[in-house]
């Protein structure tokens, strides 16, 4: 199980020093929503600031873009550090070209489905992505409450992987807490993503263990 705790939930006066915690803690990989005001209601960060992060930290970066024709930023995001490209469905016309195009600069190709998104739309995609994103909640903001169907939704997609012999990971972003980790886990989910259920129980290092033991 891999721990991504989602940055829209941590101080964003002090991300140098909530970056550092995290890698101190043990953590490896870390959250980034880009939100545009547009496919989300709500406005969070761009490459500039993930530039200025990547100078001061080592963690895998993995980008949730929540906006509207993400072709456009591919290579930015990459120049500016993302280790990992999630861009929508619902916002691509042209899904296999952007994520090939992600590939290309040098970062692993992710899809992220809105919950009501059916599995067909990445059916033919997994053999060329690293990660497919079930969107647990509406996205937008921290702090909501999972849709439980997205449990069913997991399982799935767990098939479909096995059935096309692909090796994509899972993640599951929304809602997630070390009450329903488990359950997550075992569906197939194998990166949960979680924002205020993390940062909200500091310190990070014990919050890590309580993710981990959850799973076991
Ligand atoms: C929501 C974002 C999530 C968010 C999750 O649109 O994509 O990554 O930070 O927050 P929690 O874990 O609080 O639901
Ligand atoms: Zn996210």
């Amino acid at each position: 199980m891999i721990l991504s705790p989602s940055m829209l939930s941590s101080d964003f006066a002090n991300m140098e020093s909530e970056l550092k915690a995290l890698e101190k803690a043990g953590l490896e990989w870390v959250h980034l929503d880009i939100m545009d005001g547009m496919f989300v209601p709500n406005i969070t960060f761009g490459p500039p600031i993930i530039k200025a992060m990547r100078a001061k930290s080592n963690l895998f970066f993995d980008c949730h873009l929540m906006v509207n024709d993400p072709g456009r930023y591919v290579e930015s995001f990459t120049e500016a550090g993302a280790d990992l490209i999630c861009v929508h469905a619902e916002a691509c016309t042209h899904l296999e070209r952007v994520c090939t195009q992600i590939a290309e600069t040098g970062a692993k190709p992710a899809v992220a489905l809105n919950p009501h998104t059916s599995l067909e739309s990445i059916r033919y995609l997994l053999p060329q992505l690293y990660m497919v994103l079930i969107m647990s909640v509406n996205p937008g903001f921290g702090g909501q409450k999972f849709i439980p169907f997205c449990l069913d939704k997991v399982k799935e997609l767990k098939g479909m992987i096995t059935e096309a012999g692909a090796d994509t990971l899972i993640q599951i972003d929304g809602g997630v807490t070390a009450e329903n980790a488990r359950e997550l886990t075992e569906a197939g989910v194998d990166v949960l993503v979680s924002g205020s259920a993390f940062f909200g129980h500091p310190p990070y290092a014990e919050r890590l263990k309580t993710f981990q033991n959850a799973c076991k």
